[in-house]
């Protein structure tokens, strides 16, 4: 292995994920390991450009990797965007001699540094870390399992007073214009119905799952609506059926942002640092402008551009198909 590279800086940035801990700690032990300094960069790219820089040890990532959230913060950062921001961002890096990044977060996070890799040439590879996993060339990203295993459990905590009452529940879950999350968790959840983005399903369509004009049709039901669903949000949705038939007592739950807190599952963990590592040993081998991914449960490195060309990790038709048998 290539052992140029000296020291690290390592951040994360965009929506907090259950495993950044464990990612920041894989990378900062790998330095370690390695005999690279490792120095973690607070919120993001906003600590990047206002030099808040704090030098890390084995120890100092001692007890996180069970923690949800980040240690280092996170933030969007509009000043990054600029040409001003990424100049003080840079010289920041310089003056501390960092000479390589790793940026654990999302697509936002990976396109502003891609950016910076393009003007100033500090080789950096990013690890996908959102709640989402809706980046092509990972099968999984960080937080995606622990996110899908909280709205399960909500899931079942809302089916129980759902069949008390015989009523007809919409349960909205989160990932932007993704429906991993709810594609898995409505199939583990025993859904009715899933509303999600990558999927046509018309309103009509999912009227019909529920039964209003059968004599068959089940005394509770639960849709899981992702929220970047095309036909409406679960308030929408919900009052939409209630405009066309009384028969049903419906209520609304919005899962929101308690599906990106809480202790991250082992698979999280794991992935976490298989990647983290995998992000330490790639810069050292030469690795400048990529994201690391899991394939076929293999690490891999994926070229930037091909990455941002393919936009979207799509739902494979084996979940749709299922979902459909099931809902019957
Ligand atoms: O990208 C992660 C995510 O939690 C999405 O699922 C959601 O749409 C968004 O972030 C919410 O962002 P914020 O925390 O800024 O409201």
């Amino acid at each position: 292995m290539e052992n140029n590279i000296r020291k690290i800086g390592v951040f994360t940035s965009g929506g907090d994920a259950p495993g950044m801990n464990a990612a920041i700690r894989a990378v900062v032990r790998a330095c370690t390991y390695y005999k690279k300094d490792a120095y973690g960069i607070m919120r993001g790219y906003e600590g990047m450009i206002e030099g808040d820089l704090v030098k890390l040890g084995a120890r100092s990532v001692g007890n996180i990797i069970q923690r949800g959230g980040t240690i280092l913060k996170s933030a969007r950062s509009e000043e990054f965007r600029t040409a001003e921001g990424r100049k003080k961002a840079y010289e920041n890096l310089k003056a501390e001699g960092i000479e390589a990044l790793v940026a654990i977060g999302g697509d936002g996070t990976f396109t502003g540094l891609h950016k910076f890799y393009e003007e100033y040439r500090v080789p950096s590879v990013c690890i996908p870390g959102t709640i989402d996993n809706d980046l092509p060339g990972t099968d999984y990203t960080i937080g995606y399992d622990t996110a899908t295993n909280t709205a399960v459990e909500a899931i079942d905590r809302i089916r129980d007073t759902a069949l008390s009452h015989n009523r007809l529940f919409f349960v909205e879950v989160m990932g932007r214009n993704s429906g991993y999350i709810a594609i898995n968790s409505g199939i583990a959840g025993g859904a009715t119905g899933i509303v999600i983005p990558e999927e046509n399903m018309s309103f009509d369509q999912l009227y019909n799952l529920l039964g209003a004009d059968k004599e068959t049709s089940k005394k509770s039901n639960l849709i899981v609506v992702a929220e970047g669903s095309k036909i409406g949000d679960a308030n929408t949705l919900a009052r939409k059926v209630a405009e066309r038939s009384s028969y049903f007592d419906i209520k609304v739950t919005i899962l929101g942002h308690l599906q990106r807190g809480g202790a991250p599952t082992y698979f999280d963990r794991v992935l976490a640092s298989k990647m983290g590592i995998a992000a330490v040993e790639g810069l050292m081998q030469g690795q400048k402008d990529v994201m690391v991914g899991i394939k076929d449960n293999k690490i891999v490195y994926n070229d930037f551009n091909t990455i941002m060309a393919q936009k979207h990790h799509e739902i494979d038709s084996e979940s749709l198909r299922i979902a459909k048998i099931l809902s019957i």
